[in-house]
């Protein structure tokens, strides 16, 4: 087999067989095939498109190109859930304590954050003590104990996957659907869970500007999951604004608490529960999806739910007093609030660069290196469809320097006020 042939054959728009398949990705992660011609394929996909069965067959290509991690070792149906990245998103820390609560195994895999706010693992780490340096053989003792524990990304998984995002970053071939439906599948499946839920955001602060896209992102995925045996389902969600109010390591852990005690941001709430019920639904606890959220929702009246928390604290050497008291949490040494300049009502909230704003303030990671402040960051007061008068607070600065007129004058770009508007509809589909 030669690489220009099936350069040629795609160009044509013609459909590659599994062996082609498997022959372009193998030889690609040895290095056989050079970036060009990988660049060039990429390029012919962009623009051909790829069959339902090509793309269930590059996904697993690139499964195969690492390691995978095995949870067979953990007993009932694991569920993971991805989300395709947004600002202010606590949902991990708010499903991993409540679907666990009701018996479904979380075996997360997590990483640190790179730009906007942190990921799952830095957000954790704002607990005094709490760890994810665990081995294998202790996660999957604490998964079958407990039901839940987090372990930071080990092993080498998809590398053909990392080798081919890059190339893509530079070559105008990111916003393919089927090169980011298998990359961001691959990723999932090396991860080893049996089942699988996407939050597909769509909106400023989102991959996928307009809904239509995100639709058709969330079903080309879920098709890939089905086909190579992992029932997955997604949520097409609203990231035009941020998600709840708090963007920022320990504000973010306090919003958990807040909404797994049932007094969190409404919005948050709701995704939350729609993710979950897709959870629960596909680890075989609930016969349905409204049986599933009925039962998260009496797992957060009863308690339940944060009960979990407090125990998965505990198990991974974390303080579970937090929970309870979450002023012992990292706190920042000043609290700024930004007040509105006119009376009206909050139109816009710009998702992403409001995220840009948090890490001005070390909230995240300008670089792989930066270090991350995890008391900082931005709790919102209003949210889109709020009215407003001039002087109230728009914004709260938690800061550890003084100077935040970066910080506060990219608020006042990025949060409008108009006459009237009304709030987005959160959830756009189920698929
Ligand atoms: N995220 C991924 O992991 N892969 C893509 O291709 C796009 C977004
Ligand atoms: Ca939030």
């Amino acid at each position: 087999m030669r690489a220009v042939d099936l350069i040629e054959k795609k160009r044509d728009g013609k459909e590659l067989t599994t062996e082609e398949i498997n022959f372009l990705i193998e030889s690609y992660t040895k290095g056989a095939i050079p970036d060009y011609q990988m660049s060039a394929l990429a390029m012919a996909i962009y623009f051909r498109d790829m069959t339902e069965r090509e793309r269930a067959d590059l996904t697993m290509a690139m499964v195969n190109s690492g390691e995978t991690i095995d949870l067979t070792a953990i007993e009932g149906i694991k569920v993971d859930k991805h989300s395709t990245g947004g600002v202010g998103d606590t949902t991990t820390l708010v499903l991993a304590p409540l679907v666990s609560s009701l018996g479904v195994p979380i075996a997360k895999m997590s990483g640190r954050g790179l730009g906007h706010t942190g990921g799952t693992i830095d957000k954790l780490e704002s607990i005094e003590g709490f760890h994810v340096e665990i081995t294998k053989e202790e996660f999957i003792e604490l998964v079958n104990k407990h039901k839940i524990a987090v372990i930071g990304q080990t092993g080498n998984l998809t590398p053909a996957d990392k080798k081919l995002y890059a190339l893509r970053d530079v070559t105008g071939t990111v916003s393919s659907i089927p090169l980011i439906a298998s990359s961001i599948m691959s990723k999932k499946i090396a991860a080893g869970s049996d089942a699988i839920v996407l939050d597909v955001k769509t909106g400023a602060g989102a991959f996928m500007k307009t809904e239509e896209e995100a639709r058709e992102l969330a079903q080309a995925m879920v098709r890939i999951g089905n086909n190579v045996g992992r029932k997955t389902m997604a949520v097409i969600s609203d990231m035009s604004q941020p998600l709840g109010y708090a963007i920022g390591n320990a504000l973010e852990v306090k919003e958990a608490i807040d909404t797994l005690r049932g007094h969190g941001p409404k919005d948050l709430e709701e995704l939350c529960l729609a993710l979950g019920s897709q959870m629960v639904y596909l680890a075989e606890k609930a016969a349905s999806l409204e049986e599933a959220k009925a039962k998260l929702k009496e797992a957060i009246q009863s308690g339940k739910a944060l009960a979990k928390f407090r125990e998965f604290i505990a198990s991974q050497g974390g303080n579970p007093d937090v929970v309870d008291h979450p002023e012992r949490l990292p706190q920042a040494a000043y609290q700024i609030d930004v007040p509105a300049k006119a009376d009206g009502v909050i139109s816009e909230i710009v998702a992403d660069e409001i995220g840009i704003a948090a890490m001005l303030l070390g909230a995240g990671r300008a670089t792989k290196e930066s270090k991350i402040d995890l008391a900082v960051g931005l709790v919102l007061n209003k949210k889109v469809g709020d009215p407003v008068q001039a002087g109230e607070t728009l914004v709260t600065i938690h800061s550890n320097r003084e100077d935040v007129a970066e910080v506060i004058e990219k608020i006042y770009a990025n949060i409008k006020i108009s006459d009237h508007a009304e709030p987005p509809k959160l959830i756009h589909g189920i698929v």
